[in-house]
């Protein structure tokens, strides 16, 4: 019989710490990405704004790469931190981790200033290697993707070794064996071929297995993890549906990846096959969402039917995060992707402001909430505090982010509807096309309204880091 999770036996420790490390790294990158969001966002408005000073492919360029890397920060963090508690033994080789962690992020600095300061002039061979790969989302020059390749196999080690050492629960066979995948994926972005679809063919594998499969999974082990640490979850039911998603969603999201394939050049068999398995992609995401809520429930129920008062609420602001999660998946990925994963949709709103739509809800309700989760669990093991409620900054931050991405998603949505009716449909998508429906008002209307939402969302991080950085303190008062 597995132990149960104490909650403070390994607060304090070595892991932990490194956890912490990550944590900071991570939300100083997630401040980083909502400033480029914002200069890109006014740039859409004012096309002048910094032009040639700090040009919007640069601002757009910086804002999603720092989203990729602080959310790859935060998942290292997260397992750090849940190591020790799951294994049941201190996690292994953590010098050696502390040492990854810092080559990682003087890499990191280094190529994010390389991005801001180093971006115009011609592309030579030596450019891919030394200045920029040239891959949405992943575009680290070749030197640093080598780099995280060590750093990653280094990280991995740790977690394997110490995965043999402690006791085996099925959250962690999940995750050691998820990491692999996750971590080989990287090696699908890495090598250059001259022709441009079999080039994208191949990009595919990175972003789209990462965040359609691989990293679904990831966030699956953590929410499992959390419901058994924060309201005492049974573990037994929440590694079942933990398994039954791995098989579901490895089912789905490998072949759903066609429908990234419809108009890059691969064959045609791939609108069929990418429809019909991207379209089943929200059953397992329905399936999570009912699975957190349903878990809450029956541990309440089975608790009040002993005359318990219910178990007792260990974090509120990570277990608030963990809900929004459930409901950030479902919309953001489920039905926001659902929308346009048809060929005979997707033909009309491919590449319009309806992806970006998409592209925000889905990263941020799958992603963004539930490692903002685990950073507040992470407060909470370093602080040792037995219990930790949402303080009203707590609550400040958890609404003006939520609702700062909600309106952001909202207006694009409209103005992605505007590009699908004029620029699309009416004008038949020329490049013409393209500048007249963003000069019209539903267009314009709703870019300033993205703007006003993502200065809401941005107070809302201020918020956010603030607590952070005092509830701890306040709590272990407060417990004291
Ligand atoms: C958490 C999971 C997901 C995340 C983070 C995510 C994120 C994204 C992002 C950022 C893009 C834009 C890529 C680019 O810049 O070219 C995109 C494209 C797309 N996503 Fe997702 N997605 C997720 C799940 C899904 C699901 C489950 C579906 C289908 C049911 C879906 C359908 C699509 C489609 C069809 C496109 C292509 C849009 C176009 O043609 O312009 N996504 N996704
Ligand atoms: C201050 C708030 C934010 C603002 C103002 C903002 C603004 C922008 C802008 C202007 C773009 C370029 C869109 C284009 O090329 O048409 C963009 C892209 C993107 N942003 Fe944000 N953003 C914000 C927050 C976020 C957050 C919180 C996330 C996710 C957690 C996110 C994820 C993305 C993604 C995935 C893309 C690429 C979408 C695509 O290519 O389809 N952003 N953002
Ligand atoms: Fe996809």
């Amino acid at each position: 019989m597995l132990t149960s999770i104490k909650t403070n036996e390994f607060a304090g420790s070595e892991s932990k710490k490194l956890a912490m490390m990550y944590f900071r790294v991570a939300i100083i990158l997630f401040g980083a990405q909502l400033l480029m969001g914002l200069i890109a966002a006014i740039q859409f408005l004012a096309p002048n704004f910094l032009f040639e000073v700090f040009d919007f492919s640069v601002a757009r360029m910086v804002h999603i790469n720092a989203l990729v890397v602080w959310m790859l920060y935060a998942m290292i963090g997260s397992v750090y931190y849940l190591l020790p508690d799951e294994a049941g033994v201190e996690t292994v080789g953590i010098g050696l981790g502390k040492l990854a962690f810092w080559v990682l992020t003087a890499a990191v600095a280094v190529v994010v200033l390389v991005y801001i300061f180093i971006q115009v002039g011609p592309g030579k061979e030596s450019t891919i290697w030394l200045i920029n790969e040239g891959r949405e989302y992943i575009e680290a020059p070749r030197w640093a993707d080598i780099g995280i390749v060590v750093v990653v196999l280094i990280f991995y080690w740790n977690v394997f070794a110490t995965y043999m050492k402690g006791q085996k629960t099925g959250i962690l066979t999940v995750l050691v064996a998820d990491l692999l995948a996750l971590a080989g994926l990287y090696l699908a972005g890495m090598f250059f071929t001259d022709n441009i679809s079999m080039d994208q063919y191949w990009w595919w594998w990175v972003i789209h297995l990462w965040v359609e499969a691989t990293w679904e999974v990831f966030v699956g082990a953590l929410a499992a993890y959390g419901l058994v640490k924060i309201i005492n979850a049974k573990r037994e039911i929440v590694e079942m549906w933990l398994w039954i998603e791995v098989l579901m969603l490895f089912g789905s999201g490998i072949l759903g990846l066609g429908h990234h394939y419809f108009w890059i050049g691969t064959p045609e068999y791939w609108w069929e096959i990418g429809a019909l398995f991207s379209a089943l992609e929200p059953v397992p995401l329905v399936a999570m969402f009912v699975h957190v809520l349903y878990d809450w429930g029956k541990e309440q129920g089975i608790a009040k039917a002993e005359g318990k008062p219910g178990s007792v609420m260990k974090n509120g602001p990570a277990m608030a995060w963990i809900v929004t999660n459930a409901f950030g998946n479902f919309l953001g990925a489920g039905i926001w992707g659902f929308f346009h994963t048809l060929p005979q949709v997707n033909i009309y709103t491919h590449g319009t402001q309806f992806t970006a739509a998409h592209g925000h809800l889905a990263f941020f309700g799958a992603y963004a909430t539930i490692l903002i989760g685990m950073m507040y669990l992470g407060v909470q093991g370093a602080y040792g505090i037995e219990r930790m409620k949402a303080t009203f900054k707590s609550k400040m931050a958890i609404f003006l982010i939520t609702f700062g991405v909600i309106g952001m998603t909202i207006a694009l949505t409209i103005a992605g509807y505007e590009q699908v009716l004029v620029e699309r449909a009416e004008l038949g998508a020329g490049w013409n096309a393209f500048f007249v429906a963003q000069d019209l008002p539903w267009y314009v209307q709703a870019q300033i309204w993205r703007t006003i939402m993502g200065v809401v969302t941005f107070v809302g991080f201020i918020y956010l880091v603030w607590d952070l950085l005092t509830i701890g303190k306040k709590e272990a008062k407060a417990a004291a």
